[in-house]
Formats: C-alpha cells, sequence, structure tokens
C-alpha cells in the first residue's frame, strides 16, 4: 500500500491523489484521503483504480490544506469502497501500510468500551485506539505514543487529527516512510517518488521511529520516544511522470525498449573497447574467496536469480543456493560467516525479500543487491548496490527489469569466474562478446510480434497451458507461464522439460498448449525428445527456437517461433522476449487490463 501526507499551506486533495499515481504500484484495489474542513475530518474513498477516487473528487470535492491519502493493496477485508482508507473516526484519521498482527485482540479490548468496528480491516483498531486515548484526555501525541506500544506487526501509518491543522504524526515499523521538506509545507510519503513533485529535500525514517510534523518541521522520536536527528538528503527521484508514448499499453513500451535498456546495463558491466566485464562498485569480498552465493527474490526477480544460479555454477564454479524470499527467511538457514548474499528487487521495496536480507546482515553475510530503485529500502540497506539502470518500469508485469538484471547477473558471473580463476582471458571475452550482441538480437527477436499475435489468438481459447524446458531455460519456461498467469488469468505451468514424464504429462491432450523453449545449445536435443513425448499423446506445440533447433525438431509441431541464433550463455535472455510477446498478446486479446491486472501489485510491501 501506498501512503502519502500534506501539512501545508494550500489545498491538497488534488496533490494527495497526484501523489498517489506515483505510489500505485503499491497496490491499486480502492484508494482514499482525508482532509481537516473547517477542524473536521472529511474523507472520500473509492473502490478500484484511482482513477474512481479522483472523478469521485471531481463531483464531490474536498477542502483543506492538510491530508492523508491512501492506496490500498487489500490484506484484510475485500477491496469495497468501506474497506478503503483512510480508516476514521469523527476524532482521527488513518493511513496504513502492513499488518496489524494484533488487531483482533485490540479489537476484542475495544468493544469493552463501546469503541466497534465498521470494517474487516486490520486497520480500524489502530484509528479506534487512538480515538479511545483521545476520548480519554491523551493529547495526540501521546495517544499515538500509547498506541504505537500495543501495535505488533510489520507496518508504516499516518494520522491526521480532528481541530489539529498544523500536525500530522507518522510511524514506520518495518515498511517505510520518508519525510519531505518544503519551503512553507511538510509532507510524507511511502518513497521519494512520491514526494518528488513537492520537493527532493528528505529524511527516511528508521524503524521505531515516530515523527510529529507540523507546516514548519519535524521533531522524530525513536521506539524508545527519545529524540533523534535523522539525516537529510536530497533525492535524485524524478518528478516527471513517465508516459505511454505511443504504445497501448506500459507492457508493451516496456517490452520494446529492451535492445536499448540491455544496453543500458551492459554499458555500466562491461569495457566495451577492452572486451572485458568491469564492476564499478566497490566490493567488501573477493569472488576468489567465497565459498557460496546466497540468492533471495520475489516473482519474476527470483526467476532471474534461478538462471543466475546456472551462470555462476557454470562459469565460475561457485555454489549457488536460491530461494524465494518469503521461504528464505522463515528458514532461517545456516549461512557461513563471510558468505555473500543477494537480493534481487526491481522495486527495492519487497517486504520479503527486505526481512530476508535482514536476516543475512544479522549472520555476517556480506549484503548486495541487484535493484532498479537506488534510493529504496533494499538499497539503503545493502553494503553493495548494484543497479540495473532500466529506467522505470510502471507496467505491473516485470518486462525490461528482467532482461537488465539478467544482463547484470550474467556480467557478475563471468567477473566471478575470472576472479576465481575458471575462465581465461579469451574465454571472457568471447561471453563479453555474446552479451554485447543481445541488443541487436533482441530487437530481431521482437520482429517475431507478427507471428506471435497469430499465436497468441488461439492461446486465448486455452485453459491450461504448460512450458517446457531445460537448463537456464527452466526458469524462462516459469516465466512464460508467470507472465501468462499474471496478465490474461490463464492458468500456466512452467516445467523442467526432464520432469515431465513425473507427472505433467498425465495433462497432455489435444486442447492443451506446450510451449517449449529450446533454442540450440548443448542440451536441445533432450528437451526435443520430451516435446516428442508431448507431440506423441496429441499435445499442441509451440517451439521457441532457432534456425539450428527448428532444423531438428521433428514432426508434431505446430508452430516454430524463429529467433536468431545466439550464443547458448546468453540464449535466457533473448528468450525471454518471445515468451513476454505471447503473454502480452494474449492477454490484449482476452481484453485484460494488461498494466494493472486483477488483485496483483508491482511491489508487495507487506509479507
Ligand atoms: C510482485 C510483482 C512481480 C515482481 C515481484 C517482486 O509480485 O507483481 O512482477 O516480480 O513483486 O518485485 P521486486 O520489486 O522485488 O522485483
Amino acid at each position: 500500500c501506498g501512503i502519502v501526507g500534506i501539512v501545508g499551506s494550500e489545498p491538497v486533495a488534488a496533490r494527495l491523489v497526484d501523489a498517489l499515481k506515483r505510489l500505485e504500484y503499491r497496490g491499486y484495489d480502492s484508494a482514499g484521503v482525508a482532509t481537516l474542513e473547517g477542524g473536521d475530518i472529511a474523507r472520500r474513498r473509492a473502490e478500484g483504480k484511482l482513477g474512481n477516487l479522483a472523478q469521485k473528487l471531481g463531483f464531490e470535492p474536498l477542502g483543506g490544506n492538510i491530508g492523508i491519502g491512501h492506496t490500498r493493496w487489500a490484506t484484510h477485508g475485500a477491496p469495497t469502497e468501506n474497506n478503503a482508507h483512510p480508516h476514521a473516526t469523527d476524532r482521527v484519521a488513518v493511513v496504513h501500510n502492513g499488518i496489524i498482527e494484533n488487531y483482533r485482540e485490540m479489537l476484542a479490548d475495544l468493544a469493552q468500551d463501546g469503541y466497534l468496528p465498521k470494517t474487516q480491516t486490520d486497520t480500524e483498531s489502530v484509528a479506534l485506539w487512538v480515538s479511545r486515548e483521545l476520548a480519554n484526555g491523551a493529547e495526540p501525541e501521546l495517544a499515538v505514543a500509547r498506541t504505537l506500544k500495543t501495535l505488533k506487526g510489520a507496518f508504516a501509518l499516518a494520522f491526521l487529527f480532528k481541530g489539529q491543522e498544523n500536525l500530522l504524526i507518522a510511524a514506520r515499523h518495518g515498511a517505510p516512510l520518508a519525510i519531505g521538506y518544503g519551503a512553507t509545507e511538510m509532507y510524507l510519503g511511502s518513497d521519494a517518488m512520491a514526494l518528488a513533485p513537492f520537493t527532493s529535500r528528505l529524511t527516511y525514517l528508521e524503524d521505531g521511529d515516530w515523527a510529529v510534523i507540523t507546516p514548519n518541521g519535524v521533531t522524530i522520536r525513536d521506539g524508545k520516544d527519545a529524540i533523534v536527528q535523522r539525516e537529510q538528503q536530497i533525492s535524485q527521484a524524478s518528478a516527471l511522470m513517465v508516459d505511454k508514448g505511443n504504445y497501448r499499453h506500459f507492457m508493451a513500451k516496456e517490452i520494446y525498449e529492451q535492445p536499448e535498456t540491455i544496453s543500458h546495463t551492459l554499458s555500466h558491466y562491461v569495457d566495451m573497447g577492452a572486451e572485458k566485464v568491469a564492476i564499478r562498485e566497490v566490493l567488501p569480498f573477493d569472488f576468489a574467496d567465497l565459498s557460496r552465493l546466497t540468492i533471495s527474490a520475489c516473482g519474476t526477480a527470483y526467476l532471474a536469480g534461478a538462471v543466475a544460479k546456472y551462470w555462476f555454477e557454470r562459469y565460475a564454479r561457485l555454489p549457488v543456493d536460491i530461494d524465494v524470499a518469503s521461504e528464505f527467511r522463515y528458514r532461517e538457514p545456516p549461512l557461513e560467516k563471510g558468505g555473500l548474499s543477494l537480493f534481487i528487487s526491481q522495486s527495492g521495496e519487497t517486504a520479503d525479500t527486505l526481512a530476508a536480507l535482514r536476516y543475512c546482515a544479522s549472520q555476517g553475510q556480506h549484503v548486495a543487491c541487484l535493484v532498479n530503485t537506488l534510493e529504496s529500502t533494499i538499497a539503503r540497506e545493502s553494503a553493495v548496490v548494484f543497479p540495473i539502470l532500466c529506467g522505470p518500469e510502471i507496467g505491473v508485469a516485470s518486462t525490461k527489469a528482467l532482461t537488465a538484471q539478467l544482463t547484470a547477473l550474467a556480467s557478475l558471473a563471468v567477473a566471478a569466474g575470472r576472479a576465481r580463476g575458471v575462465l581465461s582471458a579469451e574465454q571472457e571475452t568471447e561471453l563479453v562478446r555474446a552479451l554485447v550482441s543481445l541488443p541487436t538480437a533482441v530487437a530481431e527477436a521482437l520482429g517475431t510480434e507478427g507471428q506471435i499475435m497469430d499465436i497468441a489468438k488461439r492461446l486465448s481459447k486455452a485453459k491450461d497451458v504448460l512450458y517446457l524446458g531445460r537448463g537456464p531455460m527452466f526458469p524462462i519456461a516459469m516465466e512464460g507461464a508467470l507472465k501468462l498467469k499474471e496478465i490474461s488469468y490463464i492458468h500456466a505451468e512452467g516445467y523442467a522439460a526432464g520432469e515431465l514424464k513425473h507427472g505433467p504429462i498425465a495433462l497432455v491432450d489435444e486442447d492443451m498448449p506446450v510451449i517449449v523453449v529450446a533454442p540450440s545449445d548443448e542440451l536441445v536435443d533432450k528437451t526435443l525428445s520430451n516435446m516428442q513425448e508431448v507431440a506423441a499423446r496429441g499435445g499442441k506445440i509451440i517451439l521457441i527456437t532457432d534456425a539450428e533447433g527448428a532444423a531438428t525438431a521433428g514432426h508434431g509441431v505446430s508452430d516454430i517461433i524463429l529467433i536468431p541464433h545466439v550464443s547458448s550463455f546468453v540464449a535466457p535472455i533473448l528468450a525471454t522476449i518471445p515468451v513476454q510477446l505471447l503473454a502480452y498478446h494474449t492477454a490484449v486479446f482476452m481484453g485484460t487490463d494488461v498494466d494493472q491486472p486483477r488483485n496483483l501489485a508491482k511491489s508487495v510491501t507487506v509479507e
């Protein structure tokens, strides 16, 4: 969920909505704002996208120079208008990101005094608790301080009080919040991007901090209520909103940007003149000394790590452990001191990935991250920050961030291979040349769009789709299935081709499209045999391969999507393009909301 706040000198409602637009990546189930009108709390909330709230405010404007706003990704309670934030009583309004774990106990306690909830949310317990403190005579600061001591869970909160035209209170406990400084106003937001149109001067609250914000400044207290000074910094976040250009969706634009974004990432990691990898970050460890690399991430970023495992093990002989962050963090695996842990996250705000990072830091690991958002929480808490430099990604389904992550990871694997004496200088040059050939090959692979539209039309009628791949193509098969699920809502599975015979083959019949990702490499024959097992059972095969692979494909293939031949090292990056296009065009045929699919958020800031 996204939080904004303004305590100011001019009307705030429209500005709160603008700031929320920049936070929509955190959720878009419902949204709301609250301000003070004549000292009283006034709210407008709406189910669905932010546009609905903006429309509502058009019909029923909201005055007031102080206010808070929220865009929601539902955790407790359906995404209805009634469950939308801000939650309020006549004394206080609150917006919340995260989960209040003990809200049931709090509500039971409140019920004894006649404070009864009107919604199904965990957040309302906070509004009611603060209200009871206020009713018992506490000033807003004390009411919040006492409430914070009652709360369990991970959260960020912002409060607005009846009759307090110059006061917002904010608290951070596990979910990020930044305070922005203006000339005659102060701001509050989940990230620097939300605040960028207002100010670039900001302070990030630390965990346990809470802040009393007035138009003239802020007083920050830590978890023990002692006043603390937190560093003010200048944010680089851009105030510009990215637009779709001539594309119908951000996702299409982002797919088409990939030759350029991959080049951009490469220019950071590769010395093109010398044809060598050039790591610019200062590393507090030496790849040569590592006995293990631990990777943790979520969603598509996890699949980038899954491909990287093949690269680091093959080209650097470095053992890699990889797990989704939500499992890793509770598994609490034993980690050798001085090992390297790498966290991959486009947004740098994913709650599970952050928790995994904190666990590794507590275990004496070197903590590195690969992020797109350099001012994110994950970046700020990492000792080494590897950028992917692909520019803002707006489509909820990740595309150009994945290929940029893969490009950076491939470069790092080569650097590790050299440092560990596994790769010779000549081999390094050969691999770098393969990387440098990518932007052109990707541009060519985008040329398959016409054919893919044709296939997508048929795919849009399927109920289930199977994706198969072997080696580093296995995570790409999973990515194909993930993309299709996310934006077209068609059930899809990505399977290791060799595992087909141990279960999923039972699903194969003439109605089931099977997409085989198999560019020619040393494993292609094995994968093509698995494909023949599908063909023998009447399955409809769509093969993604290059000319050499196509020549040996054999019978029974309904469609071949031909991509250029590249070195097997970079082939997983190239093979990503057709699976993205397939998912995109299938979703377009189905008429779904491609950029903001149902139930998803671009960055999930709750565990
Ligand atoms: C969400 C998004 C995915 C993304 C994942 C991880 O689930 O819908 O597209 O891959 O989060 O996000 P991150 O920002 O950590 O890469």
